[in-house]
């Protein structure tokens, strides 16, 4: 889906924060797609990322269409940014209703090239930090009535279409997000999880030729090449109350890519 600027008020009166809510280069990231949708909705949303420009980058396009955000440095990968993170987001708005985790990295290395300490780094850096951000804000949902924690995976973590450290690393974040949503539903707080397809973001653009490009366009059901606007506007329906009874889903946002294999394979026929 395009960037069609649609403003409403289907998260009026929340408080957002989402982590890598900047972009690592030019174009539009899963996390500054939800950040903007999210602000669009009336959400105020504290910006978090690791690299305080990106942040600001989202910053200045939510505040240039009159929406409420700002930034806040923090690596999600340190348990005590994490803690600082959902403070400031108190501090700042008053209360915390929605988290979006949507930090994660891969480096495309085989279990046979990979160092332990780079697999440690991607399982910190995607899975544990998930953790550690959940921890501090679930009380503070708590505290408020409830919340909606948005985790972002991949399909990775459902199929193989990437290299192990990052597959295993978001076959957690569905494993976490089911056991957080059956161990906090009784306070209020839903918890779900987007695992976007082979969306056309900066995380992958610069390493992809047209022909490549075009592969991952046409191995999904609907042959559609996606943005990181998809992956927002999922997370808005996760966010609001829209979504009030729903908990625990991992919801594939990938143009049918898990369910069509015969477009990957078309000599099979069937
Ligand atoms: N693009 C795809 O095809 C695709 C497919 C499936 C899943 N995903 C997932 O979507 C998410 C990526 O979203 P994006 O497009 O916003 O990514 P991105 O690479 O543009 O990164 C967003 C921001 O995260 C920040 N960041 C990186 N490490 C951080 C850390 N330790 N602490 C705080 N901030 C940090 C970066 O500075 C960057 O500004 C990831 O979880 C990724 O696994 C992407």
């Amino acid at each position: 889906m395009a960037d069609v600027i649609s403003k409403s008020d289907r998260l009026a009166g929340k408080v957002a924060i989402v982590t890598g809510a900047g972009s690592r280069s030019e174009g539009v990231g899963n996390g500054k797609a939800t950040a903007v949708l999210f602000a669009r909705a009336g959400a105020s949303v504290l910006l978090v990322d690791n690299e305080i420009t990106h942040a600001e980058e989202t910053r200045s396009i939510i505040e240039s269409e009159g929406g409420v955000a700002s930034s806040f440095q923090a690596d999600v990968t340190s348990e005590d940014e994490c803690k600082a993170m959902v403070d400031t987001a108190i501090e700042r708005y008053g209360h915390l209703d929605i988290l979006d985790n949507n930090v994660g990295i891969s480096l495309r290395e085989t279990v046979t090239e990979i160092g332990m300490d780079t697999w440690d780094h991607i399982m910190a850096t995607n899975l544990k930090s998930v953790a550690m951000t959940s921890r501090f804000a679930i009380p503070r949902m708590i505290e408020n009535g409830g919340g909606s924690i948005i985790n972002i995976s991949s399909i990775a973590g459902i199929v193989s279409v990437a290299d192990p450290a990052y597959s295993a690393s978001k076959a957690g974040v569905i494993g976490l997000t089911r056991a957080m949503a059956a161990d906090h539903g009784r306070d209020g707080v839903r918890v779900n999880c987007i695992a976007p397809g082979l969306v056309y973001t900066p995380m992958v653009e610069y390493r992809l030729s047209d022909e490549h490009r075009a592969r991952r366009k046409n191995a999904s059901a609907l042959g559609t090449e996606g943005t990181a606007w998809d992956v927002g506007w999922a997370a808005v329906f996760l966010a609001s109350d829209e979504s009030r009874w729903v908990s625990g889903v991992v919801l594939p946002v990938d143009a049918g890519l898990t369910i069509a294999a015969r477009h990957s394979y078309p000599e099979w026929g069937v």
